[in-house]
């Protein structure tokens, strides 16, 4: 069975302080979670070792990281490798979010190598993929993400592909306040299922993690997490607040 995922991305926001105080939060709300459920915390790099710490001995919330280099090491000032994080006790690294893509310029050969050094290191990719407005307005969404899934990820055999999360976030619905329906998100998570299946099988694709994002919040997870192929959420903006991040949490729990 596939597992059902709320992963908190912060971006870059906290200082130290907050941070700690933040998890410590997280921590004293968190409900109970069956096996196949799983919390993510993705800080900014420079919160790893303290935020790996607090999660020291926790089963149900993984430690995460927003990006790493494409290359295993080198004269690459100020970049941070996939084998660093992998010391630092990162179980999941998200990879092609909209936002690297947009402003870091990253591609798709860059992102493909960037998910290999990911697996290699034997941690979980998050792989984001989504349109941006002007797609969805021309309703050619479809074939966008279907075009980023297979440039990032279809270099993979399928046995590494077990070690990947998709992550759906329709860009015009990121930090906007404006998020899909959930028969928009239903609708795109059917087609991502199908296009891994076309290309890896009807299990490969039934045991894929996809994850929503884009202005997830406590009072819209329930309906987005109750479609059938929505298997839980990437949050942003609400991540940074712990009532809100267990309020997704809980709409996780419940289902
Ligand atoms: P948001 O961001 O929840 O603030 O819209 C989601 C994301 O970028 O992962």
């Amino acid at each position: 069975m596939r597992k059902k995922i709320v992963a908190g991305n912060w971006k870059m926001n906290m200082d130290l302080t907050e941070g700690a105080e933040l998890v410590n939060e997280i921590f004293k709300g968190l409900p109970v979670l069956s096996e196949d459920k799983q919390v993510v915390i993705a800080p900014p790099y420079l919160h790893l070792t303290q935020t790996a710490s607090q999660l020291t001995g926790m089963i149900d919330v993984q430690l995460g990281a927003q990006n790493c280099h494409s290359e295993a090491s080198g004269a690459y000032t100020g970049e941070v490798s996939a084998s660093m994080l992998k010391s630092a006790e990162v179980a999941y690294v998200i990879i092609g979010h909209s936002e690297r893509r947009e402003y870091f310029k990253e591609d798709s050969t860059t992102l493909g190598k960037k998910v290999n050094q990911v697996l290699s290191n034997d941690m979980k990719v998050i792989f984001c993929c989504g349109e941006p407005l002007d797609i969805r307005d021309a309703g050619t969404q479809n074939t966008y993400v279907e075009g980023q899934i297979k440039e990032g990820l279809f270099h993979l055999p399928e046995s590494q592909l077990a070690n990947v999360v998709l992550a759906y976030e329709p860009i015009w619905a990121i930090g906007t306040g404006r998020t899909a329906t959930s028969a928009q998100a239903q609708d795109m998570h059917a087609h991502i299922r199908s296009v891994i299946a076309a290309q890896y099988g009807g299990d490969a694709a039934a045991n894929m993690t996809i994850l929503y994002g884009g202005s997830c919040k406590p009072s819209n997870a329930a309906e987005l997490f109750a479609c059938t192929d929505v298997d839980g959420g990437l949050i942003g903006g609400a991540s940074l607040k712990a009532a809100d991040f267990l309020g997704i949490i809980e709409a996780m729990a419940d289902l």
